[in-house]
């Protein structure tokens, strides 16, 4: 293991664990290594745990970039970056995190052709076991007795159990930021590993999810899988990360957002109203059927031909898996489609950005008439607790009954079934021509229960039921 930048062992009282952590590095062609912080919800939820002496947040080096800053010994205060060799880490990613737990609890596999479970997963699976031992111990070299340890997410899950081993006095707690699968669905998985992934989890002193339907879900499993006592030695708790107000409403009014919105507007073009969805291109974001959905609504109701717009902001994730480009291909090909049926010289019916850029995707919040959040599946979905809070006049909410936060927003959204394209369309229909009470009305209330958990409380929610 590399020393920390500080170059000293510590002995740290909070821990944070994370495959992806809260900075990245870029090596220029110069050989200068540059630093970007990360940003989102789940960064700024975990950065309360602060940068003193005391705590440590350890996660694995990803890109070359930052594999070149841990050889060079370049890092943050309180940042541990831990260079698991590439093949593991890989492996244990992309061959199992993302195509097989991510696919699991999303409900993802097309299941009369996938998932394969033989020897090459197998292997992979060995690498992940790697991977994640690799983090419980350097977990248990770096906390002080009787830390508290926040586990984060599908990627570690086998940390809490293994870590357990290696230092019982620690207070261990896991988050999943993801759904939980329904019993039948996780069943997917070769018996053994499903129940080494339940024990792993069990290794906690808490279990922690976004909602109540994922730990209840995760709940069923165990019992199911492991026996009627599976849950004797683990608390289950439920926390559900909210919308970060003050930093949203300050960022959104700096003078890059003003830049991005006069330029948006531009392509918009007067008189017209917007739907707006900002999303990663992620399988489980449903961005294919929201297009499908928003043709379906132009070809029914031609009376929004020229009088809206569709801002649809898909940012690219996870292009090293053949199915996530194969996806990306997908939305770009449709939303062409959508513009070669209706476009007019004046009039494109679908703005595609897919270039990441934050301050542009805040302008979009700002100028949404309707946010547009319709995933087949989503541990929460923090865009749909964002938008309300940042736009100008008020946003009517299409929001999937499958994202995490409809248990929260599910009252003042309109509901979808994301499969359901024509629902989709109508509820889009209803949503643009929600009265202007109606909608000024629900957007505070929406923004009102976006922001009940704020990060901040939300981690230290946490460490002090784990302290407790
Ligand atoms: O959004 C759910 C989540 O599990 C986050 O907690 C995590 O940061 C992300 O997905 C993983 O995405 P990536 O593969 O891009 O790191």
């Amino acid at each position: 293991m590399a020393p920390d930048p500080s170059g000293t062992p510590r002995a740290a009282t909070v821990l944070v664990a994370s495959n992806r952590g809260p900075v990245s590095y870029t090596l220029g062609d110069d050989g200068e290594l540059t630093s970007r912080r990360g940003g989102g919800g789940l960064v700024s939820g975990l950065s309360a745990i602060g940068s003193g002496a005391d705590t440590l947040w350890v996660c694995s080096a990803l890109g070359e970039g930052d594999r070149e800053a841990v050889r060079r010994g370049v890092g943050e205060p309180g940042v541990l970056m831990l260079a698991i060799d590439e093949e593991t880490h890989t492996a244990a990613y992309n061959g199992i995190a993302n195509s097989v737990l991510w696919f699991i609890h999303h409900l993802l596999y097309q299941t009369p052709l996938e998932p394969v479970f033989d020897d090459g997963f197998r292997r992979r699976w060995e690498a992940y076991e790697r991977y994640n031992a690799s983090f419980a111990r350097a977990l248990a070299d770096r906390a002080a007795t009787g830390a508290a340890v926040l586990v984060q997410d599908y990627h570690l899950a086998l940390v809490p159990g293994l870590l357990r081993q290696l230092r019982p006095d620690l207070r261990i707690g896991h988050f999943s930021h993801t759904p939980w699968a329904p019993v039948d669905y996780f069943r997917l998985l070769p018996d053994d590993i499903a129940a080494q992934l339940l024990r792993g989890l069990l290794g906690a002193d808490r279990t922690c999810f976004l909602t109540r339907r994922w730990a209840d879900a995760f709940g069923e499993c165990a019992v199911r899988i492991l026996g009627p006592d599976a849950l004797a030695g683990t608390r289950i708790g439920v926390h559900g990360l909210g919308a970060d107000a003050a930093f949203l409403k300050e960022r959104a009014h700096r003078p890059d957002v003003a830049e991005r919105m006069a330029a948006l507007r531009e392509q918009i073009g007067p008189d017209r109203k917007t739907i707006v969805r900002v999303d990663r291109t992620e399988l489980s974001k449903n961005i294919v059927r929201g297009l499908l959905a928003y043709r379906q609504l132009l070809r029914t109701r031609p009376e929004w031909r020229e009088r809206v717009v569709h801002l649809a902001f898909a940012y690219p994730s996870r292009q090293d898996l053949a199915v996530y480009r194969d996806y990306t291909a997908e939305v770009a090909r449709l939303a062409g489609e959508v513009n070669d049926e209706f476009g007019t010289d004046g009039w494109t019916p679908v703005v595609l950005h897919v270039r990441d850029d934050f301050a542009r995707s805040l302008a979009a919040y700002r100028l949404a008439d309707v946010a547009l959040v319709n995933p087949i599946r989503d541990g929460m979905n923090l865009v749909a607790k964002e938008i309300p809070v940042v736009s100008d006049a008020g946003c009517a909410l299409v929001l999937s009954r499958e994202a995490g936060a409809h248990e929260e927003l599910g009252e003042y959204a309109i509901t979808v079934n994301p499969y359901d394209v024509t629902g989709t369309a109508d509820a889009l229909h209803t949503a643009l021509t929600m009265p202007e009470a109606e909608r000024t009305r629900r957007t505070g209330e929406l923004a009102r229960a976006a922001t009940a958990l704020p990060p901040s409380r939300w981690f230290l929610d946490q460490l002090e039921a784990l302290r407790a």
